[in-house]
Order: structure tokens, then sequence, then C-alpha cells
């Protein structure tokens, strides 16, 4: 099997999983209990929210709120950070047209609720408008989320500028950071952000745990609503276990990416000038100027994506047309709508997306499979 879709899941690394497996079985204690068992899981949980901050360079260890997952961190950011903000008498989102749904669906939630959302353009490479972002925030802005980079195309938005057009209004400014980790630095400081969300499964970690940065000071009204876990940020017993592999996947990919990364991107260009060379009628979407280093977003003319993976994947190539969780969609992403792509564009779009565990051998052989299978469904009726 060669996998290729590494913005979808990526597999857990072996000393990972020790970790996970260790961390059950030394810490059975329940982080809020007083008595020693729990004191012992409270003083690990302690060290390994200073890890993740660390990596960060989040200010203060305090700054990390353990989550569920991607999914609820971006949740729990808009909502929360929206909420709150509201209460200040503003109520104005403003997001792009190119993030993940986990933050374009709790936006359009709270448009049905009270507020006024924006949704930024995007140019042809995926990066976003900073003339329509300037003119759509202002006073009446609560919060400003626009993700650091793309998991579809992988394209880099310029955070720092967009921060600084938030706070400016007066406004804060949340960024999905899933896609980043492991593929570019991701420093709080730096970005100038108030908040970011990561998920440890895609950077090789378990699924199902995630992060929140919460920079202090930002307006959040507790969104996940029951105990006084995480400083009353995040309600419900905390998993010790995924916590402590997520904090261990965490510094790997922070490692790998400093040693390997520009391997990882040669590598992904390899993919792109075989596939360019060996299969006539193909095109690069977006600019791999701007992009993660490990993410190609490929259009092969009258092909049907659909088609293409399935005898990929009879084959042992595993790839992806958009996000993992629109794989049953026939219709173009709204990602690739936005780039401008016409349906039958984004329908003959392929997404590769590379990890560290990848070879310089599997690129060619994927490309020399491409080869043969694109010209055989060229011309296909675009049905499952
Ligand atoms: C950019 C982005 N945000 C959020 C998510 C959701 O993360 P999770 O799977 O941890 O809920 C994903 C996962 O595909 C993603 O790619």
């Amino acid at each position: 099997m060669i996998n290729f879709d590494n913005n979808a899941t990526t597999p857990v690394d072996e000393s990972v999983l020790q970790e996970l497996i260790r961390a059950t079985r030394e810490f059975s204690g329940n982080t809020s209990s007083g008595h020693s068992l729990g004191n012992a899981a409270g003083k690990y949980l302690r060290d390994l929210r200073e890890r993740v901050a660390k990596v960060l360079n989040a200010a203060d260890a305090d700054e990390i709120v353990f989550t569920s997952g991607g999914t609820e961190s971006d949740n729990a950011a808009v909502r929360g950070i929206g909420w709150a903000m509201q209460a200040k008498g503003r109520n104005g989102l403003v997001t792009s047209a190119v993030e993940h749904r986990a933050v374009l669906n709790p936006c359009e939630w709270l448009g049905k609720h009270g507020f006024n959302v924006t949704v930024l353009p995007v140019d042809a490479d995926g990066v976003v408008d900073m003339a329509a972002a300037q003119d759509a925030i202002g006073p009446g802005t609560a919060l400003v989320s626009v993700m650091i980079a793309n998991n579809e195309i992988g394209t880099i938005q310029p955070i720092q500028q967009l921060a600084k057009l938030a706070h400016d209004a007066g406004a804060m400014l949340h960024s999905d950071a899933v896609q980043a980790i492991g593929k570019m630095p991701v420093d709080v400081r730096a970005l100038g952000v108030d908040s970011i969300s990561l998920s440890a499964h895609k950077f090789y970690g378990p699924k199902g745990v995630g992060v929140l940065y919460l920079k202090k000071g930002t307006p959040y009204d507790c969104f996940m609503l029951g105990g006084t876990h995480e400083g009353g940020r995040r309600a419900g017993t905390v998993p010790l276990p995924q916590i402590a592999a997520l904090t261990v996947a965490l510094e790997l990919a922070e490692k790998k990416r400093r040693e390997k990364g520009q391997w990882l991107q040669g590598l992904r260009d390899q993919l792109v000038r075989e596939l360019l060379a060996k299969v006539p009628g193909t095109h690069v979407n977006g600019d791999l100027a701007k992009t993660t280093i490990n993410t190609a977003s490929i259009r092969f003319d009258g092909v049907y994506g659909g088609h293409l993976l399935r005898e990929m994947d009879k084959q042992g190539i595993l790839a992806s047309a958009g996000s993992a969780c629109m794989w049953e969609v026939t219709k173009p992403s709204h990602v690739l709508t936005a780039l401008g792509l016409s349906d039958e564009e984004g329908s003959g779009t392929i997404r590769f997306s590379l990890g560290f565990a990848n070879t310089a051998d599997e690129v060619t052989r994927v490309a020399d499979k491409l080869a043969k299978l694109v010209p055989e469904l060229r011309g296909q009726p675009a049905t499952l």
C-alpha cells in the first residue's frame, strides 16, 4: 500500500503508541481526584501541558486546553470567543471561503443566531483576499477565523497580517493549525494569534485528542459545559494517555520537520515533476511555492477523480479528492470552487499528501501507474 493521503490522517508513530500504552498502564487515576493516584496523574498532566506550550512557544502552560480534536477546538474557539465578544457588543464574524467545515459550520450556525458572517474570497492560489479582509474587519468584528494552512491544496495564509488587522479593530484572531503542524513552524507568539486548533492524528498521534491554544486574556465563554476541568474551559474527564501520546507526537513532528522537512518537500516536488512529465493534460492547482511541504493538488483533464481514486485504491495507492470527510460527495469541494475552478476541473482533481514514511521509489511507482491509468479513464461519465 502506498499512502499519499496523509492530510486525512497519519499512521501512529511506534514511540507514540508506546507512550499511549505506558501512560494508560502507569496513570490510571482521574487527574481531578485529590488522592495519590489522582495527584500522580495530575502532576503528569501539568508536565505535558508545559511540553506542549514549549513546542508552540506559548507564554504560559495554562494557555493550552486539551480537547477531543480539531473539530472540537474549532467549534470551541468560534463559538466560545464569538459569544464572549458578543457580550461586549460585537457580532461580526469574518472567515474565509477555504476553511474546513469545522470552522465554516459553526460560523454558519452563529449566523442564524445573531451574528453577521463575512466569508472572504481567495485568489486562484487559495490565498485570502487581503483587500476584502481590510473592508470586512471593523469595530463590530468579534472574531476573524482563518486557517494557517489548507487541508486540500496546502495554501498557507498571511496570518500575521490578518492578526494585525483583527487586533487593530479590537477583534480576536483564531487560526485552524490542524494542517500546519510538522509542515511549517507554528509559533503562536510570532504568528500573533489569540487561539489555534491542533489535532494529534494529523501528526502521527492518535485520533480523538487535540489542543485549543487560548492566549491569556482572550474573551472565552466555555463551550463544553460540565465539570471544572481544564481551568473551566473544557468540561470532561481528561484523557491523560491520549494527551501523553499527543505530546510525544507533537515533539516528534517538530523534530522531524526540522530534520527532514526539506527532504519531504523534495519528495512532493518530485511527484509533481514526474506526474507533469509522464501524464499529459495534468496541472497543479494553486502555487507550490505558497503551500505546505507535503501537499499537491493535481488536476487531470477529462478524468473523473472518483473513478481514478477507486482504480488507484485497487492498485494499492491511497489519495483523496478533497477532504476525507467529503469522500462520498460527488461535486467538487467548496475549496476548489473558491479557487475559481469549474465543476469539471474540480472533479478531475486529486489531492496527494505525503508523509515522512513515503519514499522516492513510491513516488516513481505512483507516477508510472497514473501514466497508464489516466488515459484509460479519460472520457468516462462522472458517476460513482
Ligand atoms: C484543516 C482541518 N481542520 C479541522 C479538521 C478536523 O480535525 P479532527 O479530525 O481532529 O476533528 C481537519 C481534519 O480533516 C482539518 O484538515
